[in-house]
């Protein structure tokens, strides 16, 4: 029998938290699953250190756009050092669990956070720390997805 959703998976996919563009963005990061051609942008506003604004688009299935809406809610309010503890796992059990077919649709989720804050520091000219889920650069690998041209 197929897995269900939990009930906050299907409140965050039919009521997404946190969709579109943060304004003037000091972090955005663009990641993708190469297996199933989803993609996931996340943008950020960071101040002194702390995340204040989280904003996402995800082009993907209902668990890639739940985890989406809930890692932004729980980024925001957090400082860089936190907001990197927060991995697939924590943001899965957040959404009280992932049918097992679709775990792997979590870690879009932290790597579009470790590709956000790779950028943060990059637009600074600073050494961002090692993020080992990123193995390449993704920031202009999905640009046409997200923003064909018109
Ligand atoms: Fe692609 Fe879920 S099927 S992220």
């Amino acid at each position: 029998m197929t897995e269900p959703y939990s009930e906050k998976v299907i409140d965050h996919f039919t009521n997404p938290r946190n969709v579109g563009v943060v304004e003037n963005p000091d972090a955005v990061g663009k990641v993708g699953n190469p297996i199933c051609g989803d993609i996931m942008e996340l943008s950020l506003r960071i101040s002194d250190g702390v995340i204040k604004d989280a904003k996402f688009r995800t082009f993907g299935c209902a668990a890639a756009i739940a985890t989406s809406s809930i890692l932004t809610e729980m980024v925001i309010g957090k400082t860089i050092e936190q907001a990197l503890k927060i991995s697939n796992k924590i943001v899965t059990e957040a959404l009280d669990g992932l049918p097992s077919r679709k775990r792997h649709c979590s870690v879009l989720a932290e790597e579009s956070l470790q590709s956000a804050i790779v950028n943060y520091y990059e637009r600074r000219g600073e050494t961002p720390p090692d993020m080992p889920l990123l193995k390449h650069d993704h920031f202009n690998e999905h640009e046409e997805k997200l923003n064909p041209a018109e």
